[in-house]
């Protein structure tokens, strides 16, 4: 299915210095990350803690495998647990192992290396099924959502998740289209899009803001935020799976994301159930911008808990 390849062990995560500043690894602890990806910040983590726990999550079951084999080769004294699943499923799942969370990272979305394939239908660049499962196990995908939900749900799902000032003329240019055949791919789709949206003058494609409005509604992005928010809320009043002190860093990328995140992070601020993990807030520098698009729509924000004792 997959060849771990050189370009996994190259592959840079995002804000990965203020990552690892921020989650202060150390030996003998555990780390949950909730989103393994090719395994980058959790490789670097668990190299810097030698020795002890850790459990990667990621609902697509190759890019587990990928992180799996990059962190057993860069930390050769830690546990490593795989489990496929979603991070909404993280305190059942960390629970289930009886283990406590020092560290927890959530770098939210899709990895470059998703987008590159084709078949996986998240980019508008590159021909493909309009899929964009993160998750290849779940029921519907952007395809059955495009060819099934009335014109105002799709416009809806293009305002609401994608901020497209012209959602409605889309979704009614789309459901003329799909009246003469289903739209199936990803070129079709984009290239329905871009008749209706201008170019931005930044030369930002038309098809961006209706695409990741799909795959926010395919993989219910903002419902599997809040319940990863809620089990850290309930962790850090004293729920089981988060030990006295644990550090949450969360890494978004766009403001449907991030608002929910400052809000519950800054809401256990306020209850005094924790305090900010280095800056309230934090972006990439110049330097991680030019060489890394990704890292320019990027935001950290972390939180240390306090040492409250915890239920087990
Ligand atoms: C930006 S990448 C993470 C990159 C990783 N930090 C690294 O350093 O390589 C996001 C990953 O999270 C996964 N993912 C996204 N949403 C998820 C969810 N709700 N539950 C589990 N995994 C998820 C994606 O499949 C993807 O592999």
């Amino acid at each position: 299915m997959y060849a771990r390849s050189v370009s996994d062990r190259s592959h840079v995560p995002v804000l990965l210095g203020e990552v690892v500043a921020a989650l202060a690894p150390c030996a003998d602890s555990t780390y949950v990350d909730c989103t393994a990806g090719l395994g980058g910040h959790a490789a670097e983590i668990a190299s810097r803690m030698g020795a002890g726990q850790v459990v990667l999550i990621d609902a697509d079951p190759t890019m587990l495998a990928r992180a799996e084999a990059r962190v057993r080769e860069a930390a050769p004294g830690c546990t490593v647990v795989a489990r496929r699943g979603n991070f909404a499923e993280a305190e059942r799942l960390v629970d289930a192992l009886g283990l406590k969370a020092d560290m927890v990272l959530a770098d939210l979305g899709f990895c470059s290396a998703q987008m590159d394939e084709g078949e996986r239908g998240f980019s508008f660049m590159r021909d493909g099924p309009l899929d964009m499962r993160l998750d290849p196990g779940l029921s519907t995908s952007a395809a059955d959502l495009v060819n099934t939900l009335p014109e105002r749900e799709l416009a809806s799902i293009f305002r609401d998740f994608g901020e497209e000032p012209r959602a409605s003329q889309v979704a009614r240019k789309i459901v003329g289209a799909r009246s003469e055949s289903p739209i199936l791919t990803t070129v079709r789709l984009a290239e329905l899009i871009r008749a209706i949206v201008p170019r931005s003058p930044a030369g930002i494609d038309p098809a961006t803001r209706v695409f990741q409005a799909l795959r926010i509604a395919v993989n219910d992005e903002l419902g599997v935020l809040d319940a990863l928010l809620s089990s850290v809320a309930r962790g850090a009043s004293g729920g089981g799976w988060l030990a006295p002190g644990a550090r949450v860093g969360i890494i978004s990328f766009h403001s449907l994301e991030d608002r929910p995140v400052k809000t519950a992070l800054g809401e256990l601020v306020r209850r005094g159930l924790a305090e900010a993990a280095g800056a309230r807030l934090v972006e990439a520098g110049e330097d991680e911008r030019r060489r890394n698009p990704r890292a320019r729509s990027a935001k950290l924000r972390a939180v240390r808990l306090g040492d409250i004792p915890r239920r087990s």
